[in-house]
């Protein structure tokens, strides 16, 4: 299969969980507090999008389709925008942009400290994403883009803190996450190349 042809896919591929959101938002299925529940959602697709983007190399060795590792910048930049989209959405519905509450909330629930992290670990993802930069920094590229396990690893702690409802789902994403890392310790060095 030549996937490349195909690499436009992932891009309404990452925008369905949106389209369902807005989906959900417009037909008031978002629960008695919309706004927490818009938040909660924009941050649970921003963890799954980071998972899918990592998951698309052993995904492209395990199913022999070597074109699916270029759906790895596209689902790693819809995850920055989940994320640019769960912190702007949590400003604006939640705090209100107000400096005195933000004072208050980033002493009371650390966990937003952390998650503030994980999303300034995204930037230089996001902005080194194009093929130029790629070409200009090298190896370099390399090295920087080792960033997405920091972001992975920040955003899997603020949502354990998060979750009011058991580990169940922690337990989950902490598990996906351990196999794409132990997959990519045992198979590095084979991976294959784009
Ligand atoms: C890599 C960055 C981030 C990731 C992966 C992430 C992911 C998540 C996840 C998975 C949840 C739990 C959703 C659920 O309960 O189902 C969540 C909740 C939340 N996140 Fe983030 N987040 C990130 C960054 C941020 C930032 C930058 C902020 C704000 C400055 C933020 C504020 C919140 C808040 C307030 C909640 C709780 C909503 C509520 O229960 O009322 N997050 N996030």
């Amino acid at each position: 299969m030549k996937t490349n042809q195909w690499s436009w896919l992932a891009w309404p591929l990452g925008a369905l969980p949106l389209a369902g959101i807005i989906y959900q938002a417009v037909s008031g299925q978002m629960g008695p507090d919309p706004a927490e529940t818009l938040v909660k959602l924009l941050g649970w697709w921003s963890l799954v999008m980071l998972l899918v983007c990592l998951a698309m190399r052993p995904a492209a060795q395990l199913m022999r389709v070597p074109g699916l590792v270029i759906w790895r910048r596209t689902f790693g930049l819809w995850a920055f925008a989940y994320v640019c989209m769960h912190f702007i959405c949590w400003g604006t519905l939640l705090l209100g942009w107000d400096p005195a509450y933000l004072g208050q909330e980033l002493t009371k629930r650390p966990y937003i400290i952390v998650g503030s992290l994980g999303w300034l670990a995204l930037w230089p993802l996001a902005l080194t994403s194009t093929r130029r930069s790629r070409r200009r920094l090298g190896q370099k590229w390399v090295k920087l883009h080792r960033l997405v396990f920091v972001a992975l690893a920040l955003g899997l702690v603020h949502q354990s803190w998060v979750q009011k409802s058991g580990y169940g789902e922690t337990l989950i994403f902490v598990s996906i996450a351990t196999i794409l890392l132990l997959y990519r310790v045992l198979h590095g060095r084979n991976m294959v190349k784009n």
